[in-house]
């Protein structure tokens, strides 16, 4: 992976980089986490501390139908200038007129351009190429959107390009604990979908123990013929992976919930019990691992030297059903092991229990990381190889 280090003098020259400020909005477009804005600040500033004669940032923001005025850059733009203390001009049009000459600019959102993810080939390339012409040289600070193949992630197709500061510590983080990870190493994967079942499949090689959580759990256990209730079930997915359903579910190595926290609503409110996954009744639901369980998996997480979070294991917004996502939370946050926590809904339950700083690597890309833990390759990573 070719990092910053590895590009040339950047003196006088134009740099445009690929950030992902895909950020939450509240309901007047301010941004409301500013995260993943705040994560690109590092490489940002080493630009400008090389003598970069521009810096032109793009992002996404949102998934636009009709070019959303609440989708625009502009307060995404507004928060860089405040959380950098440098001027940042937000360029509504850069085709016909070029860029304006300020040292940092911030493009239009580029999904308001059909070029940026059209299934036409053609009409990519060409949005590509009118990106590439504005700079010297490309940079992928959007790890989280490194799993798709959009126009601007594929400058380097064009002009010489390296990751930055961010990506390089995530991928590494990610490959390492994938490739060389100090044993026992202990995945807990949870989640709605039945489609986790490929990143459990690919962790069966490499992990010790894998603890599965979440609306998985119940329909493997479904799966292995337990009544369960009215828990949801990713029927469609239990028949899209059968063969996979079938290898994954009876592994020794794959630990299922001995017991479940079932309600009759699925609401806070809900009469609720814990029992054993043998005698969930008709009419309840599973909403959160039972107290066994948490116990076990807790046990198996002490005693791991690499965990790997990816999938809520309850239904943590609510208070009632929170208690295994708190539990594993906490134990892999005190845990000395390598922690890697990936998917946007672990990383939201790490970073509302505010254990963001003890854990190794919370992953600013739940697609992207997953993929990773797939085995599959990022297609914006593979072209700066
Ligand atoms: C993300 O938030 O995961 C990335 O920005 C990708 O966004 P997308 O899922 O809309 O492509």
């Amino acid at each position: 992976m070719k990092t910053l280090k590895d590009l040339p003098s950047l003196t006088g020259k134009k740099i445009i980089v690929r950030v992902d400020f895909n950020v939450p909005l509240d309901d007047e477009g301010n941004v409301r986490d500013d995260k993943r804005i705040r994560h690109a600040l590092p490489t940002i500033r080493h630009l400008l501390s090389a003598g970069a004669a521009q810096i032109i940032l793009m992002s996404h923001l949102g998934r636009p139908k009709n070019n959303e005025p609440n989708l625009k850059t502009d307060k995404v733009a507004a928060k860089l200038s405040e959380l950098l203390a440098e001027e940042v001009v937000k360029v509504d049009d850069w085709g016909e007129n070029g860029l304006p000459g300020a040292k940092i600019v911030m493009l239009e959102n580029l999904r308001f351009h059909p070029g940026e993810k059209s299934k036409d080939e053609a009409e990519v390339e060409a949005f590509s190429k009118q990106l590439a012409g504005l700079a010297d040289f490309y940079v992928n600070e959007a790890f989280s959107n490194s799993h798709r193949k959009h126009a601007s992630m594929m400058l380097p197709k064009l002009i010489p390009g390296c990751v930055g500061f961010g990506v390089e510590k995530e991928v590494s983080a990610i490959k390492k604990a994938l490739e060389s990870p100090e044993h026992p190493v202990v995945a807990v994967i949870g989640g709605l979908k039945a489609d986790k079942l490929t990143a459990i499949n690919n962790l069966l090689d490499i992990s010790d123990t894998i603890l599965v959580a979440g609306a998985l759990a119940f329909t493997l256990l479904k799966a292995k013929g337990k009544n369960m209730g009215s828990s949801k079930i990713d029927d469609e997915g239990l028949t899209e992976m059968g063969e996979l359903v079938d290898r994954i579910k009876d592994d020794p190595k794959v630990h299922l919930p001995v017991d479940a926290v079932v309600a009759d609503d699925f609401s806070n409110e809900a009469n609720s019990k814990d029992v054993s996954v043998d005698d969930v009744e008709d009419g309840w639901m599973a909403l959160d691992i039972g107290p066994e369980t948490v116990g076990h998996y807790v046990a198996k997480l002490k005693e791991a030297r690499t965990i790997l979070w990816f999938g809520p294991i309850g239904v943590f917004e609510m208070e009632k059903f929170s208690h295994g996502t708190k539990m594993i939370g906490h134990t892999i946050a005190e845990s000395d092991a390598v922690s890697i926590v990936g998917g946007g809904d672990s990383a939201s339950a790490i970073g509302a229990m505010g254990l963001t700083d003890q854990i190794t690597l919370v992953s600013t890309g739940g697609g992207a990381s997953l993929k990773m833990i797939e085995g599959k390759e990022l297609p914006a990573i593979k072209i700066l190889e």
